[in-house]
Protein backbone atom coordinates (compact mmCIF):
# COMPACT_ATOMS: atom_id res chain seq x y z
CA UNK A 1 0.00 0.00 0.00
CA UNK A 2 1.51 3.23 -0.94
CA UNK A 3 0.36 6.68 0.47
CA UNK A 4 0.49 10.26 0.30
CA UNK A 5 -0.19 12.53 3.27
CA UNK A 6 -3.65 11.82 4.03
CA UNK A 7 -6.67 14.02 2.51
CA UNK A 8 -4.67 17.36 2.99
CA UNK A 9 -6.80 20.48 2.52
CA UNK A 10 -7.65 21.28 -0.83
CA UNK A 11 -5.22 22.83 -3.33
CA UNK A 12 -7.42 23.22 -6.35
CA UNK A 13 -8.32 26.88 -6.89
CA UNK A 14 -11.17 28.28 -9.29
CA UNK A 15 -9.19 28.85 -12.34
CA UNK A 16 -8.01 25.08 -12.33
CA UNK A 17 -11.33 23.30 -11.36
CA UNK A 18 -14.19 23.18 -13.70
CA UNK A 19 -17.36 24.27 -13.50
CA UNK A 20 -18.65 20.68 -12.09
CA UNK A 21 -15.68 20.35 -9.74
CA UNK A 22 -16.81 23.66 -8.45
CA UNK A 23 -20.66 22.83 -8.16
CA UNK A 24 -19.02 19.05 -6.41
CA UNK A 25 -16.73 20.95 -3.98
CA UNK A 26 -20.02 24.06 -2.75
CA UNK A 27 -22.01 21.09 -2.89
CA UNK A 28 -20.24 18.32 -0.31
CA UNK A 29 -19.28 21.18 1.73
CA UNK A 30 -22.19 22.93 2.22
CA UNK A 31 -25.14 20.06 1.66
CA UNK A 32 -23.90 17.60 3.44
CA UNK A 33 -24.84 16.31 6.62
CA UNK A 34 -21.51 15.82 8.00
CA UNK A 35 -19.69 18.67 5.72
CA UNK A 36 -15.92 17.37 4.99
CA UNK A 37 -15.09 21.15 5.48
CA UNK A 38 -15.76 20.68 9.19
CA UNK A 39 -12.52 18.82 9.96
CA UNK A 40 -10.48 20.87 6.95
CA UNK A 41 -10.22 17.85 5.20
CA UNK A 42 -11.05 16.84 1.31
CA UNK A 43 -13.75 14.68 0.53
CA UNK A 44 -12.21 11.35 -0.11
CA UNK A 45 -12.94 9.14 -3.09
CA UNK A 46 -12.21 5.73 -3.27
CA UNK A 47 -12.06 4.00 -7.16
CA UNK A 48 -11.71 0.51 -7.59
CA UNK A 49 -9.75 0.10 -10.87
CA UNK A 50 -8.16 3.32 -10.97
CA UNK A 51 -5.23 2.35 -12.43
CA UNK A 52 -6.83 2.37 -16.34
CA UNK A 53 -9.53 3.22 -18.02
CA UNK A 54 -12.78 4.11 -16.87
CA UNK A 55 -11.89 4.33 -13.22
CA UNK A 56 -8.28 5.79 -14.12
CA UNK A 57 -10.74 8.79 -15.84
CA UNK A 58 -13.11 9.53 -12.83
CA UNK A 59 -10.17 9.36 -10.61
CA UNK A 60 -8.18 12.05 -12.64
CA UNK A 61 -12.09 14.34 -12.80
CA UNK A 62 -12.24 14.11 -8.88
CA UNK A 63 -8.27 15.28 -8.54
CA UNK A 64 -8.92 19.02 -7.96
CA UNK A 65 -11.07 18.74 -5.02
CA UNK A 66 -11.23 15.31 -3.73
CA UNK A 67 -8.09 13.33 -1.74
CA UNK A 68 -8.29 9.21 -3.93
CA UNK A 69 -7.91 5.85 -2.92
CA UNK A 70 -6.93 4.20 -5.94
CA UNK A 71 -7.49 0.48 -6.16
CA UNK A 72 -5.41 -1.68 -8.15
CA UNK A 73 -3.63 -5.05 -8.14
CA UNK A 74 -0.48 -4.20 -8.99
CA UNK A 75 1.54 -1.92 -6.53
CA UNK A 76 3.58 -0.25 -9.54
CA UNK A 77 0.64 0.80 -11.52
CA UNK A 78 -1.06 2.30 -8.63
CA UNK A 79 2.14 3.87 -7.22
CA UNK A 80 2.66 5.56 -10.76
CA UNK A 81 -1.30 6.78 -10.55
CA UNK A 82 -1.41 8.17 -7.03
CA UNK A 83 2.06 10.18 -7.80
CA UNK A 84 0.34 11.87 -10.46
CA UNK A 85 -2.61 13.35 -8.53
CA UNK A 86 -2.12 16.20 -5.83
CA UNK A 87 -3.74 13.93 -2.98
CA UNK A 88 -4.00 10.42 -3.29
CA UNK A 89 -2.69 6.65 -1.82
CA UNK A 90 -3.08 3.49 -3.12
CA UNK A 91 -5.40 0.47 -1.97
CA UNK A 92 -3.45 -2.13 -3.79
CA UNK A 93 -5.51 -5.43 -3.84
CA UNK A 94 -6.23 -8.44 -5.98
CA UNK A 95 -9.87 -8.41 -6.40
CA UNK A 96 -10.03 -12.01 -6.91
CA UNK A 97 -8.66 -12.77 -3.32
CA UNK A 98 -12.22 -12.30 -1.33
CA UNK A 99 -11.06 -14.97 1.06
CA UNK A 100 -11.20 -13.75 5.08
CA UNK A 101 -7.92 -13.74 5.46
CA UNK A 102 -7.05 -12.60 1.46
CA UNK A 103 -5.12 -9.74 -0.18
CA UNK A 104 -8.34 -7.63 -0.26
CA UNK A 105 -9.39 -7.98 3.77
CA UNK A 106 -5.84 -6.87 4.69
CA UNK A 107 -5.27 -4.47 2.20
CA UNK A 108 -9.30 -2.75 3.68
CA UNK A 109 -8.40 -3.14 7.37
CA UNK A 110 -5.81 -0.78 7.23
CA UNK A 111 -7.70 1.46 4.75
CA UNK A 112 -10.81 1.68 7.04
CA UNK A 113 -8.40 2.12 10.37
CA UNK A 114 -7.05 5.36 8.06
CA UNK A 115 -10.16 6.68 6.74
CA UNK A 116 -13.00 8.08 8.91
CA UNK A 117 -15.50 8.93 6.19
CA UNK A 118 -15.58 8.11 1.99
CA UNK A 119 -17.76 10.62 0.29
CA UNK A 120 -17.97 8.92 -3.03
CA UNK A 121 -16.92 4.61 -3.92
CA UNK A 122 -16.57 3.81 -7.19
CA UNK A 123 -16.44 0.59 -8.29
CA UNK A 124 -14.87 0.64 -11.73
CA UNK A 125 -12.69 -2.34 -11.54
CA UNK A 126 -14.00 -5.32 -13.45
CA UNK A 127 -13.31 -8.42 -15.56
CA UNK A 128 -14.81 -9.39 -19.27
CA UNK A 129 -15.00 -13.15 -20.17
CA UNK A 130 -16.15 -14.30 -23.26
CA UNK A 131 -17.44 -17.07 -24.23
CA UNK A 132 -20.63 -19.42 -25.13
CA UNK A 133 -22.04 -21.77 -22.48
CA UNK A 134 -21.04 -24.08 -24.00
CA UNK A 135 -17.13 -23.08 -24.95
CA UNK A 136 -16.25 -21.42 -21.01
CA UNK A 137 -14.45 -23.20 -18.49
CA UNK A 138 -16.66 -22.75 -14.84
CA UNK A 139 -13.46 -20.96 -13.39
CA UNK A 140 -14.80 -18.08 -16.07
CA UNK A 141 -18.20 -18.00 -13.95
CA UNK A 142 -16.57 -18.25 -10.57
CA UNK A 143 -13.44 -15.18 -11.58
CA UNK A 144 -16.69 -13.14 -13.04
CA UNK A 145 -18.71 -13.75 -10.09
CA UNK A 146 -15.89 -13.22 -7.43
CA UNK A 147 -14.32 -10.20 -9.27
CA UNK A 148 -17.58 -8.26 -10.45
CA UNK A 149 -19.92 -8.97 -7.56
CA UNK A 150 -18.44 -10.74 -4.82
CA UNK A 151 -15.33 -8.00 -4.08
CA UNK A 152 -17.80 -5.51 -5.08
CA UNK A 153 -20.11 -6.43 -1.77
CA UNK A 154 -16.43 -7.11 -0.03
CA UNK A 155 -15.29 -3.51 -0.58
CA UNK A 156 -18.96 -1.84 -0.18
CA UNK A 157 -19.36 -3.64 3.03
CA UNK A 158 -16.26 -2.81 4.55
CA UNK A 159 -16.41 0.91 3.66
CA UNK A 160 -20.10 1.43 4.92
CA UNK A 161 -19.14 3.02 8.18
CA UNK A 162 -17.41 5.48 6.43
CA UNK A 163 -19.94 6.21 3.76
CA UNK A 164 -22.74 6.43 5.95
CA UNK A 165 -20.49 8.99 8.51
CA UNK A 166 -20.20 11.39 5.03
CA UNK A 167 -24.04 10.14 4.06
CA UNK A 168 -21.93 9.37 0.93
CA UNK A 169 -22.34 7.60 -2.18
CA UNK A 170 -21.46 4.36 -4.10
CA UNK A 171 -20.98 3.92 -8.31
CA UNK A 172 -20.93 0.37 -9.49
CA UNK A 173 -20.25 0.99 -12.99
CA UNK A 174 -22.14 -1.88 -14.16
CA UNK A 175 -22.68 -1.74 -18.30
CA UNK A 176 -25.68 -2.31 -20.80
CA UNK A 177 -24.79 -6.18 -20.29
CA UNK A 178 -26.37 -5.63 -16.90
CA UNK A 179 -29.75 -4.54 -18.72
CA UNK A 180 -29.87 -7.13 -21.88
CA UNK A 181 -28.11 -10.06 -22.11
CA UNK A 182 -26.29 -11.39 -25.30
CA UNK A 183 -24.57 -14.60 -26.46
CA UNK A 184 -21.72 -15.17 -26.30
CA UNK A 185 -21.13 -12.76 -22.74
CA UNK A 186 -23.34 -15.21 -20.24
CA UNK A 187 -20.45 -15.48 -17.55
CA UNK A 188 -20.08 -11.18 -17.70
CA UNK A 189 -23.81 -10.53 -18.14
CA UNK A 190 -24.42 -12.95 -15.14
CA UNK A 191 -22.05 -11.17 -13.17
CA UNK A 192 -23.42 -7.68 -13.94
CA UNK A 193 -27.12 -8.40 -14.00
CA UNK A 194 -26.03 -9.64 -10.20
CA UNK A 195 -24.47 -6.35 -9.75
CA UNK A 196 -27.24 -4.48 -10.39
CA UNK A 197 -29.27 -6.77 -7.92
CA UNK A 198 -26.85 -5.89 -5.60
CA UNK A 199 -26.84 -1.34 -5.84
CA UNK A 200 -31.05 -2.47 -6.09
CA UNK A 201 -30.65 -4.58 -2.67
CA UNK A 202 -27.75 -1.70 -1.05
CA UNK A 203 -29.97 1.87 -1.88
CA UNK A 204 -33.19 0.45 -0.09
CA UNK A 205 -30.75 -0.66 2.74
CA UNK A 206 -28.76 2.49 2.87
CA UNK A 207 -31.32 5.12 2.35
CA UNK A 208 -32.27 4.83 6.06
CA UNK A 209 -28.46 5.51 6.73
CA UNK A 210 -28.15 8.63 3.96
CA UNK A 211 -25.92 6.47 1.73
CA UNK A 212 -27.33 7.14 -2.19
CA UNK A 213 -26.67 4.11 -4.60
CA UNK A 214 -26.30 4.33 -8.34
CA UNK A 215 -25.98 1.75 -11.06
CA UNK A 216 -23.97 3.64 -14.50
CA UNK A 217 -24.51 1.15 -17.41
CA UNK A 218 -22.18 2.41 -20.09
CA UNK A 219 -22.76 0.78 -23.43
CA UNK A 220 -18.96 0.26 -25.35
CA UNK A 221 -16.40 2.12 -24.13
CA UNK A 222 -13.32 3.28 -25.88
CA UNK A 223 -10.73 1.13 -23.13
CA UNK A 224 -8.32 -2.06 -23.04
CA UNK A 225 -11.86 -3.98 -22.46
CA UNK A 226 -13.12 -2.75 -25.20
CA UNK A 227 -10.30 -3.84 -27.38
CA UNK A 228 -10.18 -7.25 -25.34
CA UNK A 229 -13.58 -7.55 -26.41
CA UNK A 230 -13.19 -6.69 -30.30
CA UNK A 231 -9.97 -8.70 -30.46
CA UNK A 232 -12.57 -11.20 -29.46
CA UNK A 233 -15.46 -11.24 -32.06
CA UNK A 234 -12.36 -10.65 -34.39
CA UNK A 235 -13.83 -7.20 -35.99
CA UNK A 236 -12.02 -3.98 -36.33
CA UNK A 237 -11.17 -1.74 -33.69
CA UNK A 238 -13.03 1.43 -34.38
CA UNK A 239 -12.51 4.07 -31.64
CA UNK A 240 -14.90 6.56 -33.31
CA UNK A 241 -17.57 3.83 -32.41
CA UNK A 242 -17.34 4.01 -29.24
CA UNK A 243 -17.58 5.99 -26.06
CA UNK A 244 -15.22 7.69 -24.69
CA UNK A 245 -14.49 7.47 -20.97
CA UNK A 246 -15.35 11.64 -20.96
CA UNK A 247 -18.44 10.76 -21.68
CA UNK A 248 -18.81 8.32 -18.46
CA UNK A 249 -17.12 10.60 -16.17
CA UNK A 250 -20.29 12.70 -17.19
CA UNK A 251 -22.57 10.54 -16.73
CA UNK A 252 -20.74 9.75 -13.00
CA UNK A 253 -20.70 13.20 -12.10
CA UNK A 254 -24.93 13.40 -12.59
CA UNK A 255 -24.66 11.36 -9.67
CA UNK A 256 -21.98 12.92 -7.50
CA UNK A 257 -23.20 16.14 -8.41
CA UNK A 258 -26.64 15.39 -7.61
CA UNK A 259 -28.36 17.64 -4.87
CA UNK A 260 -29.10 15.86 -1.23
CA UNK A 261 -32.43 15.84 -2.22
CA UNK A 262 -31.94 13.27 -5.03
CA UNK A 263 -31.05 9.95 -5.60
CA UNK A 264 -29.74 8.92 -9.25
CA UNK A 265 -30.68 5.19 -9.27
CA UNK A 266 -29.73 4.14 -13.08
CA UNK A 267 -28.34 5.84 -15.30
CA UNK A 268 -27.60 4.15 -19.07
CA UNK A 269 -25.59 6.07 -21.39
CA UNK A 270 -24.86 4.54 -24.93
CA UNK A 271 -22.64 5.92 -28.32
CA UNK A 272 -24.72 8.33 -29.79
CA UNK A 273 -24.57 5.50 -33.13
CA UNK A 274 -25.82 2.35 -31.40
CA UNK A 275 -28.68 0.37 -32.19
CA UNK A 276 -29.71 -2.76 -29.83
CA UNK A 277 -27.81 -5.47 -31.45
CA UNK A 278 -27.68 -9.08 -29.55
CA UNK A 279 -24.10 -9.57 -31.05
CA UNK A 280 -22.85 -6.33 -29.71
CA UNK A 281 -21.26 -7.01 -25.63
CA UNK A 282 -21.11 -5.28 -23.27
N1 LIG B 1 -14.99 -0.75 -21.77
C1 LIG B 1 -16.25 -0.95 -22.00
O1 LIG B 1 -16.70 -0.99 -23.16
C2 LIG B 1 -17.21 -1.11 -20.86
C3 LIG B 1 -18.59 -1.03 -21.15
C4 LIG B 1 -19.51 -1.17 -20.11
C5 LIG B 1 -19.06 -1.39 -18.83
N2 LIG B 1 -17.73 -1.48 -18.58
C6 LIG B 1 -17.34 -1.71 -17.19
O2 LIG B 1 -16.56 -0.61 -16.75
C7 LIG B 1 -15.63 -1.02 -15.77
C8 LIG B 1 -14.25 -0.52 -16.16
O3 LIG B 1 -13.95 -1.06 -17.44
P1 LIG B 1 -12.72 -0.53 -18.29
O4 LIG B 1 -13.16 -0.58 -19.70
O5 LIG B 1 -12.20 0.73 -17.71
O6 LIG B 1 -11.71 -1.75 -18.04
P2 LIG B 1 -10.14 -1.84 -18.19
O7 LIG B 1 -9.60 -0.74 -19.02
O8 LIG B 1 -9.88 -3.25 -18.58
O9 LIG B 1 -9.64 -1.61 -16.68
C9 LIG B 1 -10.02 -2.54 -15.71
C10 LIG B 1 -9.59 -2.05 -14.34
O10 LIG B 1 -10.02 -3.03 -13.37
C11 LIG B 1 -8.88 -3.45 -12.62
N3 LIG B 1 -8.99 -4.86 -12.26
C12 LIG B 1 -9.30 -5.89 -13.09
N4 LIG B 1 -9.23 -7.05 -12.41
C13 LIG B 1 -8.85 -6.74 -11.15
C14 LIG B 1 -8.57 -7.52 -9.99
N5 LIG B 1 -8.67 -8.85 -9.98
N6 LIG B 1 -8.21 -6.86 -8.87
C15 LIG B 1 -8.08 -5.52 -8.85
N7 LIG B 1 -8.32 -4.74 -9.91
C16 LIG B 1 -8.69 -5.35 -11.05
C17 LIG B 1 -7.70 -3.22 -13.54
O11 LIG B 1 -6.53 -3.15 -12.78
P3 LIG B 1 -5.11 -3.56 -13.41
O12 LIG B 1 -4.56 -2.31 -14.04
O13 LIG B 1 -4.34 -4.03 -12.22
O14 LIG B 1 -5.35 -4.65 -14.41
C18 LIG B 1 -8.10 -1.91 -14.21
O15 LIG B 1 -7.82 -0.82 -13.38
C19 LIG B 1 -15.74 -2.55 -15.69
O16 LIG B 1 -16.50 -2.89 -14.58
C20 LIG B 1 -16.45 -2.92 -16.97
O17 LIG B 1 -17.20 -4.10 -16.83
C21 LIG B 1 -16.80 -1.32 -19.56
Amino acid sequence: MSSTSPHPSPAATPSDSTPSDRATSDRTTSDRTTPASASGERPVAVVTGGTRGIGLAIARDLAPTHHLVIGGRSADSVADVVASLPSAEGLVADLADCAPDGSLATALDALTQRLPRVDVLVHSAGILRNGTVADSPVQDWADSMTVNVVAVAAVTRALLPALRAAHGLVVTVNSGSGLTATPASGAYCASKFALRAFTDSLRQEEREHGVRVTSLHPGRVHTDMQRELVDFEGAEYDAGSYLDVDSVVRAARLAIDAGPDASVDLISVRPRGWRPDPGHTP
